[in-house]
């Protein structure tokens, strides 16, 4: 019988064993998954582990100042923040496939832990230990739908685990691959985390990138971003964040329509809502919101984002559509 306290142990013992006297990087999505990898390796490793904030500019509003802050004072780690977004934005540049931006992301994601890996060394001084590992929040079904696992067809790259370059320098860490997420919450409440962290809703590593569908570019991620703070401020001012698994807006950047606003005709951008209900995001029921919430992210998003005219909602189950459009 497999209760959480011993999970934690286990996964414990064996980070101990991997990791030995050396010193972790762990990078922090802002997500659940990469808060609870990080506050088991911490729990195993101490103050040897350094977590990592990318912010590649492809992150919600206020996602940053909330791993900052949050996070930080949940658990007292180590963390820098690495400013990224021009880099991620010039590879993404142009490219509109999904996979190739998965895949990209990966990348300039694995080249950012390295370098600030050199940098902290660096800063250690020759005679400190090199940061050897890798910590990542790689879930079970992250490895499945990424065809890492028994004859599974590669459904998506998730970005920790498709995108990794055959040379990777890292030794990977990932306490959590044979988890599912209902596990991952119990262990990040039995590790001491706040339920804000613990049952925040998933976010994809590869962030705004993948719910724009064209290619990225900062301009269509600020449209982005403002109609997704507004749905997700309405979900929970609805009281209905614990209901649903999590809501998606994906930008169909490359689609436009015409509408009129008071009396002049517009030709703007849709954005889709896809609201989804689930277990472990194998599976995923879109979700029955009320009408009432419906409207008014419906109306505020085409007030408040010129950019945006129209607003449609996904009710596709998975399969056979994905949560992520990308
Ligand atoms: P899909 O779209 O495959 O998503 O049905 C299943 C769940 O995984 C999240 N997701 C990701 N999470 N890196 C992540 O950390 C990724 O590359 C990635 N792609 C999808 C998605 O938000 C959903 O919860």
């Amino acid at each position: 019988q497999w209760t959480t306290a011993s999970i934690v142990d286990e996964q414990v013992a064996r980070i101990r064993e991997r990791i030995g006297g050396g010193r972790a990087i762990c990078g922090l999505s802002g997500g659940v998954d990469s808060a609870v990898a990080a506050a088991l390796v911490q729990r195993a490793i101490s103050d040897r582990l350094t977590c990592v904030f990318v912010d590649h500019g492809l992150l919600r509003a206020g996602e940053r100042a909330q791993v900052e802050r949050d996070f930080v004072a949940a658990t007292g780690v180590n963390l820098v923040t690495v400013d990224a977004e021009e880099r991620f934005l010039s590879a993404l540049a142009g490219v509109s496939d999904p996979e190739q931006k998965r895949k990209i992301i990966g990348r300039e994601f694995i080249e950012v832990f390295e370098e600030t890996a050199r940098n902290l060394q660096a800063e250690a001084g020759e005679h400190g230990q090199h940061y050897d590992f890798l910590v990542q929040g790689t879930l079970y079904p992250d490895v499945v739908e990424s065809g890492g696992g028994t004859g599974a067809a590669n459904i998506k790259s998730h970005h920790n685990v498709g995108g990794l370059p055959e040379d990777l320098r890292f030794r990977l860490v990932e306490p959590l691959r044979e988890l599912f997420k209902d596990e991952v919450r119990r262990v990040g409440l039995e590790l001491g985390l706040p339920e804000t962290i613990v049952h925040r809703q998933p976010f994809p590593g590869p962030g705004l990138g993948i719910r724009i569908i064209g290619d990225v570019t900062r301009q269509r991620l600020d449209v982005l971003r403002a109609a997704d703070a507004i749905a997700r401020e309405e979900l929970t001012a609805a009281g209905l964040d614990r209901d649903i698994w999590q809501c998606p807006v994906v930008l169909l950047a490359e689609v436009r329509s015409v509408g009129v606003q008071g009396d002049f005709r517009t030709y703007g951008h849709p954005v889709v809502l896809r609201p989804v209900s689930s277990e472990d995001a194998m599976t995923a029921d879109w979700t029955r919101l009320p009408y009432d919430v419906l409207e008014r992210i419906s109306t505020r998003i085409t007030n408040e984002v010129p950019e945006v005219n129209r607003v449609v909602l996904d009710v596709t189950s998975k399969p056979p559509g994905t949560i992520e459009w990308e």
